[in-house]
């Protein structure tokens, strides 16, 4: 598929600093399209822009720094990309950096991960898609997890938020189908990013490679609704033939190593 076609001029990469999202813009620059990348920290975000125009200087790049938790975060995020053609959207932004109980973690780190993973997104999709759908091509990538397919204690907000996003991203795959825009979620289990390694030491460099992940999503983006990364099939197999209260069980089990 030619990307510039379906997804040109610019693909907008919420969390594109490191990890899955800076592979993505990456080989994204090399299919031919600009990119505007969104992340918190300054440095990683400049680092990964240079890095993008170095490797292809005939691309915009445009970067900034915003806080998809902040009041007036998808203002900003609107004001960067201002009146270019974002044909693409790719929210990669979302990981948990804590695990325990919800009872006894705090409301305000549960609250961050609805915004960051639901309320900013639907706000996104709602802002490009809407002018996606109305010129009859794009693209948009919610990336998910594998937590959500069952409840995951000791990440009940997470496992809650990626769920909601999955199972958004499937309506609007429909919905969007007959306008030409591809919606894809892209569910992923345990991925070698510096944002795990630094959440979780124990499992740094652990997991898929990012720069794999990010090529199986953009070979997959027009064959919605949903990608799961290597292993999710057999788990969602797994899972179908339990009790959902064994399942979650299971879940429980799989999860010892990010509380140990
Ligand atoms: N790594 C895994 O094992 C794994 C497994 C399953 C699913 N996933 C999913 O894969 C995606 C990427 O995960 P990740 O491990 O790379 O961690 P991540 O913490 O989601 O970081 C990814 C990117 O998002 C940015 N970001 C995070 N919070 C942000 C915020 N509030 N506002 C703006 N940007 C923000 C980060 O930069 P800054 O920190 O500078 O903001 C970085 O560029 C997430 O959606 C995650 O849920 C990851």
């Amino acid at each position: 598929m030619d990307f510039t076609q379906q997804y040109g001029r610019m693909a907008l990469v919420c969390g594109g600093s490191e990890g899955v999202g800076a592979e993505y813009a990456m080989q994204l620059a090399g299919r031919g399209l600009d990119l505007a990348l969104i992340a918190r920290k300054p440095g990683p975000l400049e680092e990964t822009a240079s890095a993008i125009r170095a490797a292809h200087p005939d691309r915009e790049v445009l970067a900034r720094s915003v806080d998809l938790t902040a009041p007036g975060a998808v203002d900003e995020i609107r004001d960067l990309t201002g009146e270019r053609e974002v044909g693409l959207l790719i929210h990669n932004a979302g990981a948990s950096s804590q695990t325990g109980d919800f009872l006894d973690s705090d409301l305000a780190f549960a609250q961050a991960l609805v915004a960051v993973n639901d309320t900013a997104m639907l706000a996104l999709v709602h802002h490009y898609g809407g002018q996606m759908k109305a010129r009859g091509r794009g693209g948009i990538v919610l990336v998910g997890s594998f937590a959500a397919l069952v409840g995951q204690p000791g990440l009940a907000t997470y496992s809650a938020v990626k769920a909601f996003s999955t199972t958004f991203a499937e309506a609007l795959w429909f919905e969007l189908k007959p306008h030409g825009v591809h919606v894809l979620s892209h569910m992923l289990g345990l991925t070698a990013t510096p944002a795990n390694a630094r959440h979780y030491p124990a499992m740094a460099g652990l997991g898929e490679d990012s720069a794999d992940i990010a090529r199986q999503g953009l070979e997959a983006i027009a064959n919605g609704p949903v990608l799961y990364a290597g292993g999710g099939e057999d788990m969602v197999k797994a899972f179908a033939s339990l009790s959902r209260g064994a399942a979650v069980e299971q879940m429980y089990q799989a999860g010892a190593d990010f509380r140990d």
